[in-house]
């Protein structure tokens, strides 16, 4: 025993001469209880109250007891809500360390947030690279082409080509209101030619809105059939749909991000559980969208 009283001083002898006394008593108790089981004669002032023939003692609260329980209802009350630091009370405004974590994180992100805010497309690629790098290349691969079909091909995403082969195939998994965008051909849309007049149509004067004036007549009813959805303007009807103004632009990529898609591809995660800052979607977007063309 002499090296548990020297590393750890008296505490550790003192606990078990403790728990060796709790076990003793204990089984001292025990043993007088199943003596009385054995032996006692009934005593005690009955109720009047019979069942056939069968009475009850009278067994009022000892006054002890019911004072301790009284207290500790009004204990656990206080404990409750008593007002550490308004709003939260004391459990919830104690300190934990989940809390101090969180807080810390808090007070990182609003320094990184302060210090990359107005950070220029070349730091924001960089930064993207890096964050890419962990969070998108285990499904989209190092070099962005989706590791043979897996997930989206991001060397692509976004271009005409991509904007047809949705509409062919259906694209699905944003959860829009409108919710998904079935396969077109054979539905609204009779031919693989009209699809390509629609997105020629959204390349000039939704993408790059050009002045669509003088817009071909052809392209312009092509594309009046994704106005149903989409609205005229591309701007997917307040919400409805995605704002195809943004199709292939960052705004469209961080909004992927935070929605996540459960697609036919397959299904990618939302970022929007504080594993990103807006700043880093942003950054992973303008990587995303770097070296095309
Ligand atoms: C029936 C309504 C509807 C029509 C008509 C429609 N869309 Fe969509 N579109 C949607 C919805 C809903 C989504 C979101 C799908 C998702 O969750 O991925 C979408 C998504 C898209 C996307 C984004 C795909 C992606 O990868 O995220 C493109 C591009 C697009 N539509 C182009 C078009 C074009 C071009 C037309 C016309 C030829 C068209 N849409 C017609 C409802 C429609
Ligand atoms: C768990 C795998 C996974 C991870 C991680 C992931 N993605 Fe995806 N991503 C997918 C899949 C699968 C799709 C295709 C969904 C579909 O259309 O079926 C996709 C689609 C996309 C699209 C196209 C969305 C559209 O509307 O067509 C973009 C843009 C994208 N990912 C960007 C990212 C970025 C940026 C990251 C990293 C921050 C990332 N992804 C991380 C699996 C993933």
């Amino acid at each position: 025993m002499s090296w548990l009283s020297e590393y750890y001083g008296y505490i550790n002898l003192l606990a078990i001469a403790g728990a060796a006394a709790t076990v003793i008593i204990t089984a001292f108790v025990a043993a007088i209880y199943f003596k009385n089981i054995k032996s006692a004669k009934k005593s005690g002032e009955l109720s009047s109250d019979s069942w056939d023939g069968i009475k009850e003692y009278k067994n009022p609260l000892p006054l002890g007891w019911a004072v301790s329980f009284l207290v500790l209802c009004i204990w656990a009350i206080w404990y409750m809500l008593a007002p550490v630091g308004l709003p939260f009370t004391y459990p919830l405004g104690a300190y934990s360390q989940i809390g101090e974590y969180n807080e810390e994180v808090a007070a990182y992100n609003e320094k990184f947030t302060a210090q990359w805010q107005n950070a220029d497309e070349a730091t924001l690629k960089d930064m993207g690279e890096s964050v890419f790098i962990v969070q998108c290349a285990p499904c989209h691969g190092l070099d962005k082409s989706g590791i043979g079909g897996k997930a989206a091909d991001l060397t692509t995403w976004g271009s005409k080509a991509a904007a047809i082969d949705s509409v062919v195939h259906g694209s699905k998994g944003l959860d829009y209101p409108l919710g998904e965008m079935a396969p077109l051909l054979g539905g609204l849309i009779s031919s693989e030619d009209e699809v390509r007049l629609a997105v020629e149509y959204w390349s000039k004067y939704i993408s790059d809105t050009q002045d669509a004036a003088n817009a071909n007549e052809a392209e312009y009813n092509a594309w009046s059939v994704c106005a149903s959805c989409h609205d005229i303007d591309g701007s997917g009807m307040e919400g409805s749909a995605p704002d195809l103004r943004n199709y292939g632009k960052s705004a469209f990529v961080v909004d992927v991000l935070n929605r996540g898609k459960d697609g036919y591809i397959g299904n990618m995660p939302s970022f929007n559980d504080g594993r990103l800052t807006d700043i880093q979607k942003q950054a992973v977007s303008a990587y995303v969208l770097s070296d095309r063309q």
